[in-house]
């Protein structure tokens, strides 16, 4: 059964930015976006980059390896070489934590 666990608390993110966060073997991109808290996997689905490390501009992050670019709304790729989607996490926050349904 999937529950609702822990990531990160909102204070600690980066504002308006992307944060890794590692959840056991899970490496995660929290994005502080403009629509809310969005989660997906941290690496590129492209290649081995963490995507926490490009440009994020509140709602597109900019692969910092090859220029891949992803709506984190949805993660759907929508620049190549990005082609596969991120896998995203339903995230909510409550009482001032980011949880992912997991
Ligand atoms: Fe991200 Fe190539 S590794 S676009």
């Amino acid at each position: 059964d999937k529950a609702w666990t822990d990531v990160i608390a909102v204070c600690d993110l980066e504002p308006g930015d992307a944060t890794s966060v590692t959840l056991g073997s899970r490496e995660l991109a929290v994005f502080d976006a403009a629509e809310g808290v969005f989660v997906s996997l941290a690496r590129c689905t492209h290649g081995a980059a963490n995507l926490c490390d490009g440009h994020f501009d509140g709602t597109h992050i900019e692969c910092p390896l090859h220029q891949g670019l992803f709506d984190v709304r949805t993660g759907a790729p929508k620049a190549a070489p990005a082609r596969v989607p991120l896998r995203m996490f339903e995230a909510r926050v409550v009482d001032g934590m980011v949880q992912i349904l997991i």
